[in-house]
């Protein structure tokens, strides 16, 4: 392991950032990666990533629990995709505007793994997944309205921006809380389409619906919280959930796009045995290439087949995407591939939460399978205002910098997840607890 002071041997990546931010507003090219995402004084530059681990521009080397915020569910540069992409590009090529055999065959791949799917959509982001769903359910249904919940993020597009982190002075009532848009620019009343509200509580679900039921074309949820740090769903909560949507003939769509491919092959919507009307998906399905899928009932679908609805692109399913997910999902479905990656994933989720209680630190580290956060916090959390009001940031970010001192990489907001992927090792496990060990201890002096 890597014994190095948190950024005083990071120098190049100072310098790096200093050049990127003359041409690039902040440095970076999305928001998780810059300052004001807990990333100081600069975000580290990468070098390269091989399997579960990050070479950063200074030379130093990390166990990276962050892959990517999620696609390197196979770890870094797994052979098996790399080879799949190379062929296809130095054989085939990589944007046709016309289709190739591969796409039915990974959406073969895609509706047999997913009992609520039986019918798909590819295109490149999370992003425009949750839109063609949201999209799809307002066609369908000829409703407006879309119920979202408090600090889930579903991407950032105008429609669907809102309330992921608001504060809490800006966003009403804990009960029924109001939309607050991410930043400026959004057009003005987009958010008359939206209903926020509190996650893990059935009872505002069923108020909403009761007066506004009519109105609502979709519940869109991440299955479990994964955009607040980790929340899990508390028992009966997404059963309710589906009671509650199907009896007013709204659509349940699932935001999977952290959870599918990772949960299982059949994602959390497998996992905890509920059946949504609509899955987005991403992250996981292309082993660290940009693609993404919607799918589900024939009946919704049906709307894109009969060119009502329409969903464009000029990269979807482009080759590089279709062959990388192809032979990603080849990997995931070999026998045992889950069972081991829960393993692993368990020794580090088990651990660390043995080595902070036996630290006496106020703890708990929640997850499933290779998907998990810790919160520093006296009391549970079970939604986002929980969070705003208990975990310990400060803690968290004091937390992050001994890690990744100990040469433990993940992302500094306690808002993310740490994930796990089939290249860590027990081993690897067993040195993230060490740098744990040691961290929990200069945590409590106070260092
Ligand atoms: C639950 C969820 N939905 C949607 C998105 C957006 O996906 P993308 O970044 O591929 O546009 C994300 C991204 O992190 C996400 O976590």
């Amino acid at each position: 392991m890597n014994y190095m002071p948190a950024h005083s041997r990071t120098a190049r990546s100072g310098v790096l950032f200093d050049a990127a931010r003359r041409v690039i507003p902040g440095g970076v090219n999305s928001t998780a990666r810059a300052t004001w995402s807990g990333w100081t004084p600069y975000p580290l530059f990468v070098e390269r990533g091989t399997g579960s681990r990050i070479e950063d521009a200074d030379g130093n080397v990390y166990i990276d629990y962050l892959l990517g915020l999620g696609p390197m569910i196979l770890g870094h540069r797994p052979p098996e995709v790399t080879q799949a992409v190379v062929d296809f590009i130095e054989n085939r090529g990589t944007v046709f505007a016309l289709p190739t055999a591969d796409e039915a065959v990974l959406a073969e791949k895609i509706v047999a793994a997913l009992p609520s799917v039986e019918q798909v959509r590819l295109c490149n982001t999370g992003t425009e997944a949750v839109l063609y769903a949201t999209r799809l359910a307002r066609a369908f249904t000829g409703r407006h309205k879309i119920v979202r919940f408090e600090g889930m993020y579903h991407g950032f597009s105008d429609a669907v921006y809102w309330s992921k982190h608001p504060s809490l002075e800006k966003a009403g009532p804990d009960s029924r809380p109001q939309p607050v848009a991410q930043g400026p620019g959004m057009p003005k009343g987009v958010e008359a389409n939206l209903i926020i509200l509190p996650w893990n509580d059935a009872d505002a679900l069923r108020d909403v619906v009761w007066t506004h039921g009519h109105e609502i074309a979709a519940v869109l949820t991440e299955p479990l919280m994964c955009n607040t740090g980790c929340i899990l769903p508390e028992p009966g909560y997404l059963e309710a959930m589906r009671a509650i949507t199907a009896e007013a003939g709204i659509l349940l769509i699932f935001d999977e796009v952290i959870t599918g491919f990772r949960l299982g092959l059949a994602g959390a919507q497998g996992r905890l045995g509920i059946k949504p009307d609509l899955s987005v998906f991403a992250k996981g399905l292309g082993g660290g290439f940009p693609v993404a899928a919607m799918g589900g009932r024939r009946d919704v679908m049906s709307l894109v087949d009969q060119g009502r609805v329409s969903m464009a692109g000029t990269y979807t399913a482009n080759g590089i995407a279709i062959a990388a997910a192809n032979a990603t999902l080849d990997m995931l479905a070999r026998p045992g591939f889950y069972e081991n990656l829960d393993a692993v994933s368990d020794r580090l989720r088990l651990g660390l939460e043995d080595v902070l209680q036996d630290a006496g630190l106020p703890a708990h580290v929640v997850g499933l399978g290779p998907l998990m956060q810790v919160w520093f916090s006296e009391k549970p959390i079970r939604n986002y205002r929980e969070a705003e009001r208990h975990a310990d940031q400060a803690l968290f970010d004091r937390w992050w910098r001994g890690m990744l001192s100990r040469g433990v990489l993940f992302h500094p907001g306690a808002y993310e997840n740490l994930f796990v992927s089939a290249a860590h090792s027990a081993e690897d496990v067993d040195a993230t607890l060490d740098a744990a060990r040691d961290t929990a201890q200069e945590l409590l002096r106070g260092a």
